[in-house]
Parts: structure tokens; sequence; C-alpha cells
């Protein structure tokens, strides 16, 4: 088990259950609302502490009443929120997300007004306590700095990037990381469509990582930094009942093999494993109940 500091957002979900997708201009009534928790980070801490690892988040929240919504559930969780950066005004990033009962699929319309955390915040972060540390690829000029005062002062601490929407710049953060997580929605954004070419022309500009990338419903493939590339199929539960925040769990499975010293292969495959259980449960409180 490590010590693990992730640095992203936290945000509040708004989840409306449907019985179909809606047509555009559509007024149709949820079957069932939950409002809680979420955002990439916070959502991937959540499922890396449910198996046991000490993790603390390094994100913005906003002095208003939704925050409490996202400290109560972080604590309900252990996680430790002393890298928090608070702001006297704003409002906590917000999304709005409709589940299709059909099939799990979760389409999202988020809102954000919230400066991001900064270099600043990182600095005065103990970086010693950690055994892993995890950026989301976002707010492009300070992760870059971050994640080079992290190379600096712990060269043998692992440095996870999720990179998973198209943001200028985002490349300049691949030579820094050891592990990088990317989305299939960033290879489509480039406007390819095979996993393998993606990850080898990745190579080229991060031979010092570990690449990973997720495909929903057809697993995941990595490709070594020694140059081997390799795939593991999905895992689908017997009913997909909720996949919003499957990539999240998906990159947590992935930094808690490797904590465990898994070989890539085998991390790939214990990614695939968890996220599809996740897929069979509504949120992300699935990890000690039954599969
Ligand atoms: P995101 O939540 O970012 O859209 P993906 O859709 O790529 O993430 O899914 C992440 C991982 O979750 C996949 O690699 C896969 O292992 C698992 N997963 C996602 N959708 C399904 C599904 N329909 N059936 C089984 N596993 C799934
Ligand atoms: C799921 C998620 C949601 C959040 C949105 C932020 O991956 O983290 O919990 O609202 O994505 O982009």
């Amino acid at each position: 088990m490590a010590r693990i500091l992730g640095v992203g957002i936290a945000t509040l979900d708004i989840v409306n259950s449907v019985a179909a997708y809606p047509p555009e201009d559509a007024e149709v009534r949820a079957r069932v609302q939950r409002v809680g928790r979420g955002g990439n980070c916070a959502n991937s801490l959540v499922v890396l502490s449910q198996l046991g690892h000490d993790c603390a988040w390094g994100g913005v929240l906003a002095d208003e009443p939704d925050a409490a919504r996202i400290t109560d559930d972080l604590n309900s969780y252990g996680i430790d929120l002393g890298p928090v950066r608070h702001l006297a005004h704003g409002k906590v990033p917000t999304s709005y997300i409709t589940l299709n009962q059909q099939n799990g699929s979760r389409t999202i319309v988020h809102y954000r007004d919230l400066p991001e955390y900064r270099y600043e915040d990182f600095q005065t972060i103990d970086l010693s306590r950690f055994g892993w540390l995890h950026f989301e690829g976002r707010n492009i000029a300070d992760t870059a700095r971050m994640l080079e005062l992290a190379r600096a002062s712990r060269p043998l601490t692992p440095r996870s990037v999720e990179i998973e929407k198209p943001r200028p710049g985002i490349e300049q953060l691949f030579p820094l990381a050891t592990v990088l997580l990317f989305s299939r929605d960033y290879v489509h954004a480039q406007a390819s469509s095979d996993p393998g070419y993606f990850l080898h022309d990745m190579h080229r500009r991060a031979p010092q990582a570990d690449l990973v990338l997720a495909w929903g419903e057809a697993g995941a493939w990595a490709l070594s930094r020694s140059g081997q590339l390799m795939h593991s199929p999905a895992f689908p539960p017997p009913q997909i009942v909720d996949t919003l925040g499957a990539g999240d769990t998906f990159n947590a499975g992935i930094i808690d093999a490797l904590v465990r010293r898994l070989a890539l292969t085998e991390a790939l495959e214990a990614a695939c494993r968890l996220a599809g259980r996740k897929c069979g449960h509504t949120g992300l409180n699935f990890v000690g109940q039954y599969a």
C-alpha cells in the first residue's frame, strides 16, 4: 500500500437516470436522481482509498454549501484534504449528467468557473510523504512545473498523468511523467483510431513512460517503456448499470497494481477487471462489495 497524492478536480455531480437517451428539444422525466461528489482525480482517489491506500487530494474548493457535499464524501473515505486550496468566493464545478438506463452510458454537461490548483499551492506540500503522485492533465503550465519539481526533488517517486482532453500544450507534460493514462477521446481528437499506432507514436515523445490507453467496452491497451504492446479485453458485469467514472476507476486500478509491483500486462488486466466491476454498480462505493 502507498501514500498517494492526487492533484486535480472534485465536482458536484447531478445524475439523472433516464429510460432512454432523450432526443434534442424533448422533455423527459428522470426515473432516479442522485447528487454527489465526482471529478476525475477525486473519483480515482476514492477508489484507491477503498483498495487500502492512504490518499491525499490537492485541488480547489469554493466556500459555498455544495462544497460540503464534496468534503463530507472525501472525509468519509479518509482522504486527507490538507493540500486543498480554499477560496472565499466561487462555485464548485458542477456536472449535469444523463445516465441512460438501457446501456449505462453517461452524457456529461460540465460547468466550471473556479480557478485551477496552482504551482504555488503544490509547492507547499511535503512530497517526501508520498509513494505515488497522480495528476490530471489540466492547467498545463502549472502542472508542468509541478511535475518538474516532483521529478527534481523526488526522482524515484512515480508520476502518473491523465491525458483525457486535447488541451493546448498538453504534450509538454508527456516527457515529465512516468506513467501516461490516455483516453479514447484524446486519441480521436488526434484524428487517430488505432490504439497501437497511437501508442507507438506517443512512445517516441515519451520514451521514459509506460503508456496506457482505456478503450471502453474494448478494454485497454498499453505500451511499456521497453516497447512491448499489450491488450486486455474488458470484463463486462452481468448488467451494465453505470459507466460514470469507469475511466477514473480504471486509472485507480493501474496505479494500485503498479504500486503493488505487478507487471504492466497484469496491471492492465487488473484495471479492466476493476473498471468492469464498477460498471455493474451505481456510483463508486463498490470495491468491498460482492462482484
Ligand atoms: P471513461 O469513463 O473515461 O469514458 P472508458 O469508457 O474508456 O472510460 O472505460 C474505462 C475502462 O472501463 C475500460 O478500459 C474498460 O475496462 C471499462 N469499461 C468501460 N465501459 C465498459 C463496458 N461497457 N463493459 C465493460 N467494461 C467497460
Ligand atoms: C467522471 C467525472 C465526473 C465529473 C466529470 C468531470 O469521469 O469525473 O464525476 O463530473 O467527469 O469532467
